[in-house]
């Protein structure tokens, strides 16, 4: 049927119904019974018959159960749509998104949501709460595990893939999902890097470092949008003027824009709604479509709409979206849009989803230090792998769905599969609780890393401490842990350590006493297979960070692509002068730069060729780089091209990613990486949000930021 016919048979209630969303619960006691929480929403049988929208479940035989009795109540037959958050996998799980990025691999980010869309639509999910574009410099905040980095042209394509694969094609494909971009703007500048926390960023660095990676995401066909929670410069993002005009106008997004949990009704703690009813009023306003979880549109846009306040016609536009997103997801002709418990059941953790989620757990686990001592040789006599990580199943990371601690395979578990059992050594040493300080188990730890030949300290935070609302004001390894790897690397040089985190940590303890370091982030179900087979040279390392690692939280925020200051002095030890931007007690380069990783290759940058050395405004410049491969070992490499602007009429940042391609090498021999520098990425926003492209020298490095190996300069024209 067509929407517009759909329409006019519609009730004002009706209508209203289709821009709400409750929690699964809500609809699947049978006397409908409301509890808890939902108590004070308020809703009506009524209203709960209305909703057009329903979240959280985790079954397609509850979405299923759910779907039936709303078709069934309803005389116009319009579908519910289900949304959940597939972050980094439904059931099988891959790396945390913050990982995922350092593989600046689009094309696995692709797959893996393509794979995550398989599973969460078997499992009766239609729409889902990602890609999460938010940029984000600030390792305190919990959610950074969630976002692309600090760079905003890779957070950018990473999210615009994952919209790819969620969204394939075409929507009523009964394998893919629509997805939701969020959480639009500048989640990721919460101050202090407290989550909810106000923002204040000017027009500048919203459009050179927040804005991009959101539109990108759209660019590439995202259905849905989500306003962040917290204010920007003064105004909730669910009703900041500045960011709809953006989104509607600028962007010309037109698709669905739905609130954050309860966002619309948290209005009011924010002190910028008197009431629901203002709320609802301001939200609805600004386009805001859909709202989740609080209940000001069922219970106040229908008067709102009788006194004048807003109109029928923009309510009609609304629903609209809304009508159109279900049409496009093909739910008028299949409701249930390929939801199947057997074919779940067959998916989750599959041979093939496996692979893939440790193929991605490979690509994104970053060496930060290798002092010669990994790759461990295969045929080592014994291996004690040590530390509260060394056993731990909890690796998905914050945000895994359907996964479950249970489906993950542990680093002990991943050695003893490739060694065999009789040669693993297994102790937990300590815990890794902030205010875990037990140190019983270190004369274990130690008497275990002295009898074997290779120790594997496995450390971390607990997945729980990255996440929504989980913040962190220390950043170092929580508990005693640092306590321990100074121990067990004294009793054994042959050692290299694991961490699992949702967020640089300060690794500076570690980076001291232990000679090799492998951060897997949290790599999910395959985490320890994936491990096991980097540690012992099965696979060979080729991931770059997307985050910068500070020496020390006090650095925070540290990230590579910052302006220039007239009194520089970068250094990595406290070297303090005095008059110049530094610190007295700490360095104030980063302990591994956003671009660091390392490899078991050795990978030498023997030429840079530019196809010409003036720039056009709507040109492009191609820059080949020739990269050897002077080891013995095949690997693949991350080649990365850099931009300086040295004089402007604002202040450009140092360094800036311009291209980068990830090219597979194989030993001694050379490729060649084909990048490009256009007039459009060396452009920059002035004070009022205009995009400037200024004649004048350019500099273009490839390498990574400290350690650039070839440089050249063209001009623009
Ligand atoms: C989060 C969103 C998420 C939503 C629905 C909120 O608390 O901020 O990212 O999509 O819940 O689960």
């Amino acid at each position: 049927m067509e929407i517009t016919e759909l329409l006019k048979k519609m009730t004002l209630r009706q209508k209203i119904g289709q821009l709400t969303q409750y929690n699964a619960r809500l609809f699947l006691n049978d006397d409908s019974y409301i509890t808890g929480p939902d108590k004070k929403l308020n809703l009506s049988e009524e209203d709960i018959m209305l909703t057009g929208s329903v979240l959280n479940f985790f079954s397609a035989g509850d979405m299923k159960k759910i779907q039936k009795k709303h078709l069934e109540n309803d005389p116009l037959g319009i579908p519910v749509i289900f949304m959940l958050d597939v972050i980094h996998g439904y059931r099988t799980i891959y790396p945390i998104p913050l990982g995922l990025s350092c593989s600046f691999d689009p094309e696995l980010a692709k797959s893996c949501a393509s794979m995550a869309a398989k599973e969460a639509a078997a499992s009766g999910v239609q729409v889902t709460f990602a890609p999460m574009a938010d940029y984000v410099r600030d390792a305190r905040w919990g959610r950074i595990m969630e976002s692309g980095g600090e760079e905003p042209l890779l957070s950018g394509m990473m999210a615009a893939a994952q919209v790819r694969g969620f969204q394939g094609e075409d929507l009523k494909d009964n394998e893919k999902l629509a997805a939701c971009v969020k959480h639009f703007a500048a989640y990721g500048a919460s101050e202090s890097g407290r989550d909810y926390n106000q923002a204040e960023c000017s027009v500048r660095e919203l459009y050179d470092y927040y804005l991009p990676a959101y539109k990108a995401a759209i660019d590439a066909g995202a259905k849905l949008v989500m306003p962040a929670f917290q204010s920007l410069n003064g105004v909730p993002a669910t009703i900041n003027p500045f960011l709809y005009k953006v989104l509607r106008g600028e962007w010309g997004f037109d698709g669905v824009v739905i609130s954050d949990y309860n966002a619309i009704g948290e209005l009011i703690k924010h002190g910028v709604a008197e009431n629901e009813k203002e709320a609802a009023a301001k939200a609805f306003s600004c386009e805001c479509d859909m709202e989740m979880c609080s209940a000001t549109y069922i219970h106040y846009l229908e008067e709102l709409i009788n006194e004048g306040v807003v109109s029928e016609k923009q309510l009609d536009k609304a629903v609209y979206r809304v009508l159109e997103l279900k049409k496009e997801l093909g739910l008028f002709e299949d409701p249930y849009h390929g939801a199947d418990e057997e074919k779940a059941e067959k998916l989750y953790l599959c041979e093939e989803h496996r692979k893939l989620s440790r193929a991605a757990a490979e690509n994104s686990a970053v060496l930060l230090k290798n002092d010669g001592v990994l790759p461990f040789d295969k045929n080592i006599g014994s291996v004690a792998i040590i530390g509260p990580f060394a056993d731990e199943h909890g690796i998905n990371g914050f945000w895994s769905c359907a996964g479950k601690n249970e489906d993950t395979v542990t680093v002990r578990e991943g050695i003893e599969a490739l060694l065999g059992r009789g040669r693993v050594l297994c102790a937990k040493g300590c815990g890794c609780e902030w205010d875990d300080k037990d140190k019983s188990g270190f004369d274990e730890a130690v008497a275990l890393a002295r009898r074997a030949d290779a120790v594997v300290p496995c450390l971390g935070e607990p997945q729980n401490y990255s996440g929504e609302g989980n913040c962190r004001t220390d950043l170092r390894l929580p508990g005693v842990q640092e306590e321990l790897a100074a121990l067990i690397a004294s009793a054994n040089p042959n050692t290299a350590a694991v961490i699992f985190n949702g967020r640089p940590l300060v690794l500076s303890a570690i980076d001291e006493c232990i000679p090799a370091i492998l951060d897997m982030w949290f790599p999910g179900t395959e985490g320890g297979n994936a491990a096991a087979r980097l540690l012992f040279g099965q696979a060979n390392p080729c991931a770059k960070l997307a985050v910068s690692f500070p020496r020390s939280t006090g650095q925070v925020p540290v990230y590579y692509n910052h302006t220039m200051t007239a009194r520089p002095h970068f250094t990595e030890k406290p070297e303090h002068k005095g008059y110049t931007s530094d610190y007295i007690d700490c360095g104030n380069l980063p302990l591994y730069s956003f671009g660091h990783g390392l490899s078991y290759s050795r990978f030498e940058y023997i030429q840079m060729t530019l196809s010409g050395t003036e720039l056009k405004e709507d040109g492009a410049i191609t820059v080949s780089v020739n990269i050897r491969n002077a080891s013995d070992i095949d690997g693949s490499e991350v080649v990365c091209l850099y931009m300086r602007d040295p004089v402007a009429s604002v202040v450009r940042p140092v360094q800036q990613l311009v291209a980068f391609e990830k090219i597979s090498v194989k030993a001694g021999e050379t490729a060649k990486a084909v990048l490009e520098v256009t007039g459009e990425a060396v452009k920059f926003t002035d004070g009022e949000g205009n995009r400037i492209f200024e004649k004048g020298e350019i500099v273009l490095m490839v390498g990574c930021p400290g350690a650039y190996l070839l440089k050249e300069s063209i001009k623009a024209v």
